[in-house]
């Protein structure tokens, strides 16, 4: 099969990780017959640079236009002092509401090679653990009203929460539909006892989980839900949230894992295009050094098989040719811990997972 992929390097690491992700993906192609054509589109950062702003229409205009989308990550201490409608992290939120991308997934798993780099005590984790976040991305406070006005104390600024049940109930089918190919488990969060918003979510959930007998169902408060994650993170199976308490508690997610630069992500939408990415950052204060795990966005590419083309066979491989890498004790900077001896950079992990494939 032949697929277009749009290219979001971004800045940072981006360029480094997305090109050792390419290089994957096109070892992947050409191993089962099918043909990825790349092409690069500016965001963040570099396209504030180069044209003004961080998501050209140009950017907008390609990714709409392609199979798929693989995304480095944006931002860095130079674009700081932009506006806020300018920034870099504005293109990130521009470019899901403008593919429709309303659902992030956001998997955190414990690679058993790893476990000893997870901060949680080793009876803790002994077990692993293997939770689907699933993050409402297009609406919720990231995207409602927002401005200045005069309040009690003077000048204030606010933010607004707000769902719909539309947004509620498309984001539950999700989660819904992603347990039922895993453990049956959903677990909704909200802070029902306070937000009115979070009391809607809830009913929806609710009204929701009748119509999947099979799934058993909890809702948990967002404070206690950050509690648990480090108490016994195994008691999760699919959690899934708003776009802000998705956005904290998949951070928190990572952490425990003991690696975040191997944690992959997909956005999705109502059809089979989703935009593909790293849950880490742009790291500023490492980009071009050739030092970044790319084992995250090679994931992130490994989801893209999966999610976007169904191509599950693909995907399995990646995933378990990470594994192997891993297994055989082969590390990157981020993942020595404890470790002693000379980690592998950037280009040489990637030429390992490509030797496995
Ligand atoms: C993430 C990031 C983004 C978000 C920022 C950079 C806009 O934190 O993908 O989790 O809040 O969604
Ligand atoms: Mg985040």
């Amino acid at each position: 099969m032949e697929y277009n992929i749009a290219l979001l390097k971004g800045d940072g690491i981006g360029p480094e990780i997305v090109d050792s992700a390419v290089r994957v993906l096109e070892k992947t192609a050409d191993k089962f017959g099918h043909k990825f054509n790349f092409t690069p589109y500016l965001i963040g950062g570099c396209a504030i640079d180069a044209t003004g702003k961080p998501l050209p229409q140009e950017t907008i205009d390609g990714c709409l236009a392609s199979d798929s989308v693989l995304l480095g990550a944006v931002g860095g201490p130079k674009w700081d002092d932009q506006p806020g409608g300018n920034r870099p992290e504005k293109a990130l939120l521009g470019i899901r509401s403008a593919l429709g991308l309303f659902t992030n997934l956001r998997p955190a798993q414990l690679y058993p090679a790893l476990r000893k780099a997870s901060p949680l005590k080793d009876e803790i984790v002994a077990e692993g653990f293997d939770i689907m976040i699933v993050r409402e991305l297009t609406g919720g406070i990231y995207f409602g009203d927002r401005g200045y006005r005069q309040g009690k104390y003077g000048e204030e600024a606010y933010d607004t929460e707000a769902y719909s049940v539309t947004e509620i109930e498309r984001i539950g089918k999700v989660a819904f539909e992603t347990a039922m190919k895993r453990s049956k488990r959903v677990c909704s969060i909200d802070k029902a006892n306070v937000l009115e918003s979070s009391r809607l979510w809830r009913k929806t959930m609710h009204k929701l989980a009748e119509q999947y007998p099979e799934v058993e169902y909890s809702d948990m408060f967002v404070d206690n839900a950050a509690m648990q994650l480090v108490r016994d993170p195994k008691q999760f199976d699919v959690i899934v949230t708003s776009n802000m308490f998705g956005d904290i508690l998949s951070d928190e997610a990572s952490q425990i894992t003991g690696s975040i630069g191997m944690l992959a992500s997909a956005s999705l939408g109502a059809g089979t295009r989703g935009m593909y990415e790293p849950i880490h950052g742009s790291a500023p204060d490492i980009a071009g050094q050739n030092r970044a795990n790319p084992m995250a966005t090679i994931l992130s590419g490994a989801m893209m098989l999966r999610y976007s083309f169904g191509l599950s066979e693909e995907a399995d491989a990646i995933e378990n040719a990470v594994n192997k890498v891993l297994d055989a004790g082969h590390r990157t900077a981020d993942l020595m811990g404890t470790d002693k001896g000379t980690p592998l950079t950037c280009t040489e992990m990637t030429e390992k997972i490509i030797e496995v494939l």
